[in-house]
């Protein structure tokens, strides 16, 4: 009997190992087709090239080695003694260059970021400290990148701002992402179709709206693209996949995915195109381009056609992404349809590539899941053979879809954090959350996931929850995530006092209140002072305020001389006074509210002039610091035109997708930027009229008119402000950091409305 049970538990056991055996060797398997054919060589000096940018000529005493045959994502880092060279081993040169980065911060106490770097405490060092580690991701892909960061973020980069964020993907540990540009391979196969350049101008978008275009959302908007950003745009797309790829980066390209031109229809007149739905109530002159249908042979046709010519220009690493239903919605709900078109899309991208893994965002499921039932789920997506798929769970962080879908069937996916929408600032995260339920995921029953990634609209906010979520990629395991901000706070500024300073006490209040949000409400950066203004903007935070503002009192409590002139310090700095102003401006415009209705004049006066002096004090805040700048990101757009007539074409795009995005405001706002410049110009005058108008209605007891408002805001004060391409602001920061946070704190730390 004995026997017999120890039998059976040693073939369980014996099952389940082989079983996570076999997974392992899957994704190994997957991880290895979509790698860089570069070699050990390249990847080994083009690592090195990165530390070299970072560190200079301490780089002479680093050693790598990139070796291929070591697990997937994996590294050794060794010195035993001083008169030795640092040596890592690693398995790609992305590999080498995580590993460096993990050796800085956790042996070197510095930091890495896309705000900036923090160094001191490594040039304090004579020596590389002594080390011996060995560490094995347990991602086998780390992901990076939506199909929007681009538009939201490098619409308007050249190579030398690439060069930065490639290198800091690198130390970030990240393996797979996307490539920024297509327009160039559209023009080429529609001028095949016998298009004219001018019906080709009509649907390509502007250089701010590529990511909508390219869905299917909207067409022409911001456009027409001139021959030299074409050609531009390819040569830096060259450029940036060669650099990824010499790092053993792998770049997935775009496959076809169904939209077209409205001029299909008269070129193809037989064949199965329907118009997308509308969109945000884009005009028809801008909307509804065509979708073919995935099971017409044309769909093919021209998807081959179209990967083809991506590949014969930018290569390969078997990875294509392709997100026919986005934001759009199936012709019908059927699952024999949605598996035929599946299939469809899958087999166009196998016909050209036989080793082709298809890249899908999961987010048509966020987006619209009564559509998406299980069943026509579940067909959709295991009509692709097993482990030829792979699905980002886009914001796995809030809206989950590998736990309704018994872990995407079986297909692999990816645990993202989407976070961020539109670029838009505010403090916000979720880390507490990211700590428990990324090894949940992980360790869930039948658990397909392969890796962690993150997936924002936009960067350059909130930088501690990527780093956070960018670690956990590399170490599901839960961690101390209270010991965690602590270290980030000290290596960020570079704190070298063995006591827990003020700094560190302000990011475990931080940790405690705007970081801990869990809830399903969404999070999309218009606070109330971004906003047009109104009487029904909805008041809403998941946080202790007052903990933030303790925060911002501890941030300035530190012994200054430490930090003087320190640019993430200040940058902090500014964010978190930045942050009390945003919490301030909710209270007075609740006052703003009730004391209108109530009809209080002193009171509403009294709020009023508060409200408006907030905003001048906002603007002149941002001022003082080169990442809070209007200008900086006009003069980036306007640098890339060739003539004057471009120049303000790219202004304007500039200043359109941060405002009105549209032509009337169709998302308005979406992607606002608490920036010096537009609260002067833009937030500010908005308010100003708003409290005019108020003040009217309540001098001449008419009643104030919301829709009159609105004609007269967008009159005066929105369009104007996109139009506008004479007013120059400055892209260098003025103005002393510390000082004006200082005042600021003092001034608006508590407000009483007598
Ligand atoms: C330092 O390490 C190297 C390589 O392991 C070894 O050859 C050398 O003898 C060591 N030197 C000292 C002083 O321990
Ligand atoms: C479209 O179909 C019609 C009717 O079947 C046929 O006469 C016509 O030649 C077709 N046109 C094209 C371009 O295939
Ligand atoms: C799906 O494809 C099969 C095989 O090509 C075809 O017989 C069937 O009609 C298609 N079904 C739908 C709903 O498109
Ligand atoms: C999946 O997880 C989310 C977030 O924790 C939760 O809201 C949702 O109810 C879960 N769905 C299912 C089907 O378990
Ligand atoms: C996991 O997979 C096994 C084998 O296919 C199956 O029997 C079991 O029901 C699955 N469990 C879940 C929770 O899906
Ligand atoms: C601040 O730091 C400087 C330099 O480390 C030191 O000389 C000074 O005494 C400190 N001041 C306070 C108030 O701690
Ligand atoms: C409201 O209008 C009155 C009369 O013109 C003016 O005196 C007052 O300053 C205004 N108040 C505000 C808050 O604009
Ligand atoms: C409000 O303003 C709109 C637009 O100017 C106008 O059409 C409407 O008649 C006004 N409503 C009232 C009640 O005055």
């Amino acid at each position: 009997m004995k026997h017999t049970i120890f039998i059976i538990v040693s073939l369980l056991f014996f099952t389940i190992n082989s079983i996570t055996c076999k997974l392992d060797n899957e994704d190994d398997e997957l991880a290895r087709i979509i790698r860089p054919i570069t070699d050990e060589k390249t990847q080994q000096q083009a690592a090195l090239n990165v530390i070299r940018r970072l560190i200079h000529e301490r780089a002479d005493n680093v050693a790598i080695k990139v070796n291929f045959k070591l697990p997937v994502n994996y590294f050794k880092i060794r010195k035993t003694n001083n008169s030795e060279m640092l040596r890592i081993e690693a398995s790609s040169g992305v590999a080498a260059t995580k590993a460096f980065h993990y050796y800085l911060k956790h042996f070197c106490g510095v930091h890495i970021s896309w705000d900036g770097h923090q160094l001191k405490t490594l040039e304090q060092l004579d020596e590389f400290p002594a080390v011996n580690i060995e560490v094995e991701a347990s991602s086998k892909i780390v992901y990076y990148q939506n199909v929007c960061t681009h538009s939201y973020s490098y619409s308007f980069w050249k190579f030398e701002q690439w060069r930065e964020h490639i290198d800091f993907i690198a130390l970030s540990g990240i393996t797979l992402t996307l490539a920024p540009f297509q327009e160039d391979v559209w023009t080429e196969i529609y001028r095949e179709y016998g298009m004219t350049q001018d019906e080709i101008d009509e649907h390509l978008a502007g250089v701010g709206f590529f990511a909508w275009q390219r869905m299917g959302n909207i067409r022409g908007w911001g456009g027409k693209l001139s021959k030299n950003f074409i050609e531009f745009a390819s040569n830096l797309q060259q450029q940036i996949i060669t650099a990824l790829n010499e790092l053993g980066i792998s770049v997935a390209i775009q496959a076809f995915d169904g939209h077209l031109p409205i001029h299909f229809k008269t070129i193809f007149p037989n064949a199965s195109f329907s118009s997308t739905t509308q969109w945000n109530d884009f005009p028809p002159q801008y909307c509804c381009p065509l979708f073919i249908e995935p099971i017409d042979p044309l769909f093919r046709e021209i998807g081959e056609k179209f990967l083809r010519a991506m590949i014969q220009r930018y290569g390969t690493n078997h990875i294509y992404f392709s997100d026919p239903f986005n934001e759009v919605q199936p012709r019908i709900s059927d699952a024999n349809y949605l598996r035929n078109v599946s299939l469809s899309i899958y087999s166009g991208m196998q016909a050209v590539d036989s080793n082709a893994i298809w890249l899908l965002q999961g987010w048509f499921l966020v987006n619209n899941p009564d559509f998406w039932n299980d069943e026509i789920t579940k067909a959709f997506l295991t009509a692709v053979p097993h482990n030829k798929l792979l699905i980002l769970d886009l914001q796995s962080e809030q809206h989950p879809q590998y736990n309704r879908t018994s872990s995407f069937y079986g297909q692999k996916f990816i645990w993202c954090m989407l976070h961020n929408f539109g670029g838009t600032l505010g403090m916000h995260g979720s880390i507490r959350l990211m700590n428990v339920e990324i090894p949940r995921a992980a360790n869930m029953e039948n658990s397909s996931m392969i890796g962690v990634g993150i997936t924002p609209e936009g960067i350059h906010q909130n930088y501690v929850v990527y780093e956070f979520a960018l670690e956990k990629a590399w170490d599901y395991q839960e961690i101390n995530h209270k010991k965690w901000i602590k270290n980030y706070a000290r290596n960020r500024y570079g704190l070298v006092s063995h006591e827990t300073t003020s700094i560190e006490h302000a990011w475990l209040l931080l940790l405690k209140s705007v970081y801990a949000f869990e809830g399903l409400q969404n999070i999309r950066g218009k606070y109330v002072y971004c906003r047009r203004p109104s009487l029904r903007i909805q008041v809403w935070r998941w946080y202790d305020e007052k903990l933030v503002i303790k925060a911002l009192g501890k941030f300035l409590a530190i012994n200054e001389s430490d930090l003087l002139n320190d640019h993430l310090y200040e940058r902090d700095l500014v964010d978190l006074t930045r942050q009390l102003l945003q919490i301030q401006a909710e209270f007075i415009y609740t006052t703003l509210v009730e004391t209108f209705k109530k009809k209080d004049l002193r009171k509403f006066a009294i709020a009023s002039e508060m409200f408006l002096e907030l905003l001048r004090d906002l603007d002149s805040l941002l001022a003082t610091h080169d990442d809070f700048l209007l200008g900086k990101f006009l003069e980036d757009a306007k640098a890339m035109a060739l003539d004057d007539d471009e120049r303000k074409q790219l202004e304007f795009n500039a200043r359109n997708q941060i405002t009105l995005w549209g032509p009337d405001g169709q998302i308005l706002d979406y992607a606002t930027k608490q920036w010096n410049g537009i609260v002067m110009d833009y937030y500010l005058p908005r308010w100003t009229l708003f409290i005019q108008q108020l003040n009217i209605s309540l001098q001449t007891n008419i009643a104030f008119n919301q829709s009159k408002f609105q004609q007269d805001v967008f009159n005066q004060v929105e369009y104007p402000f996109n139009e506008n391409n004479a007013k120059f602001y400055p892209s260098k920061a003025n103005g002393n950091v510390v000082n004006k946070a200082k005042e600021l704190f003092h001034k608006w730390k508590r407000i009483t409305f007598n």
